[in-house]
C-alpha cells in the first residue's frame, strides 16, 4: 500500500503519538533493511569540519533517546540529530501532547522533553559507536535543560549534559528554542544564552582530552574503525522563528564572538499564522505547543538568509522548517545552509521520502 493511502486509512485515525511510536519501532527494527530502496547517490561535504554523507538530516525530537539511528540512515537520510536530551530524565508533558493538523501537514507538539536522560542516552550511543554503521555515523546531539531546574542553574544543567554526551557528538546542539519547557526560550537573550554557550563552549573545546582515543574508543566487530571523537566537538545554537529580527543578529553576533561553529535555524513557531488551511477550531482545540510543517517555512527560510547575510562564511547554518520537498531542500540550500533538516515533511511523506530529499541535497 502507498504510504498516502496507509496515512490515511490507519495513521491519521490513530493517536499520533501511537501513530509515531509504532513507526518507531519499525523503523528502529527494519529501516536498514529498506537500503535497496532508499540508496543515496554519496554527495559528501564537510561542514564544522565533519564528513556528511550528504546535506540532509533528521531534525531533533524524532529520535529523542538515540534508539533508532541505523534504522534512520537506512533510509537515507545522511545524518540523525538526536534529543533534545535533559541532564535528568523527564517524562514529559501530561498526553495528548502530539497533534496533527491535516490540511496543513503541520504538527503541534508540547512533548515538553520526554526523554531518557544524558548517562543513558550517552551509554546508548557509547554503544552504538563501537558498532561499524555506529562509528561513522554523522550524529548530532541537542541537549535542552531540565524542566525542574530553574534558570539560575541552567548552566550546569547544559554543562552537565554536554560533558555526558559531547564525547559521542559529531556536533552538538544547545537548544534553547522549544516552546515546551517554561522559561527556555527567555535563555535566548543574549545575557541568559552567553554564560550557557560559553561553559558548554569549555566541555566541547576538549571533550576527548588527547585528541581522540578516549576510554570510548574501541575497534567495532568486523573491522570497522575505532570510533575516535575529535577533540573539539562543534557547537551550534538552534534558535525560535519568533525571535525578532534584532534578537536573531544579536544571537548570530554572540555565536561569532564565543567561537562557535553553527546556528540551527529554526525550531517550531509559537504562532499560529492566519495562513493555517486548518479549521481554527481545530488548531485552537490542539491548544498550546509549537507549530511545525509548510506553514512555517517562509519564516525559518527569512531567518536563515538573514543569518547568512550576518556571519558570511564565519558559521556553519542549519536550514529547518517547513522543508517537504526536494525543491525546499535545494531552496534552503540557496539560501545559506549548509544542511537541511526535517521532521514534519517524514510523518507525512512516509518511509521513502528522507531519500527522495536526500538526493536533492546532491542537486
Ligand atoms: C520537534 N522539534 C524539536 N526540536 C528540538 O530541538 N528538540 C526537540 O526535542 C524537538 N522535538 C520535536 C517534537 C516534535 C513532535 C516535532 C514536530 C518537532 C523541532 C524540529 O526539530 C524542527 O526544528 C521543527 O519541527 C521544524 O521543522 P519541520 O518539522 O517543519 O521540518
Amino acid at each position: 500500500m502507498a504510504y498516502d493511502a496507509l496515512f490515511s486509512t490507519v495513521f491519521a485515525r490513530m493517536d499520533p503519538e501511537v501513530a509515531h511510536e509504532q513507526a518507531f519501532r519499525a523503523i528502529r527494527l527494519g529501516g536498514r533493511l529498506a537500503a535497496p530502496l532508499t540508496s543515496v547517490p554519496p554527495a559528501p561535504r564537510t561542514v564544522m569540519g565533519v564528513e556528511f554523507p550528504n546535506a540532509f538530516g533528521l531534525a531533533a525530537g524524532f529520535d529523542k533517546n538515540a534508539r533508532a539511528v541505523p534504522g534512520l540512515l537506512g533510509l537515507g537520510f545522511g545524518h540523525v540529530e538526536v534529543g533534545t536530551v535533559t541532564a535528568r530524565p523527564q517524562s514529559g508533558n501530561p498526553r495528548p501532547r502530539l497533534f496533527r493538523l491535516l490540511e496543513d501537514e503541520a504538527i503541534v507538539n508540547r512533548m515538553g522533553f520526554n526523554n531518557d536522560g544524558a548517562a543513558v542516552v550517552a551509554a546508548r550511543l557509547h554503544r552504538l559507536r563501537r558498532t561499524r554503521t555506529g562509528a561513522d555515523a554523522a550524529i548530532g546531539v541537542n541537549i535542552g535543560k531540565t524542566k525542574v531546574v530553574p534558570a539560575s542553574e541552567a548552566v550546569a544543567d547544559y554543562v552537565e549534559s554536554a560533558r555526558l554526551l559531547a564525547p559521542y557528538a559529531s556536533y552538538l546542539v544547545v537548544n534553547v528554542s522549544s516552546p515546551n519547557t517554561p522559561g527556555l526560550r527567555d535563555l535566548q537573550a543574549v545575557d541568559a544564552l552567553r554564560p550557557i554557550l560559553e561553559a558548554v563552549r569549555g566541555v566541547t573545546e576538549r571533550a576527548a582530552p588527547g585528541g581522540g582515543a578516549g576510554p570510548w574508543a574501541a575497534t567495532a566487530p568486523g573491522g570497522a574503525g575505532p570510533w575516535v571523537a575529535n577533540s573539539r566537538v562543534p557547537l551550534v545554537v538552534k534558535i525560535a522563528p519568533d525571535l525578532a529580527d534584532a534578537d536573531v543578529d544579536a544571537v548570530a553576533d554572540l555565536a561569532l564572538e564565543l567561537g562557535l561553529d553553527g546556528i540551527s535555524a529554526t525550531n517550531t513557531t509559537i504562532a499560529r499564522p492566519d495562513s493555517l488551511r486548518t479549521a481554527r477550531a481545530t488548531v485552537e482545540a490542539a491548544g498550546a505547543g509549537g507549530l511545525s510543517g509548510p506553514v512555517l517555512a517562509d519564516r525559518s527560510t527569512e531567518v536563515l538568509r538573514r543569518l547568512r547575510a550576518r556571519v558570511g562564511d564565519r558559521l556553519a547554518l542549519v536550514g529547518v522548517g517547513g522543508v517537504t520537498t526536494p525543491q525546499d531542500v535545494r531552496d534552503r540550500l540557496d539560501a545559506g545552509a549548509d544542511l537541511v533538516q526535517a521532521y514534519t515533511g517524514f510523518v507525512y511523506g512516509g518511509p521513502l521520502w528522507p531519500a527522495r530529499l536526500a538526493r536533492a541535497s546532491g542537486r
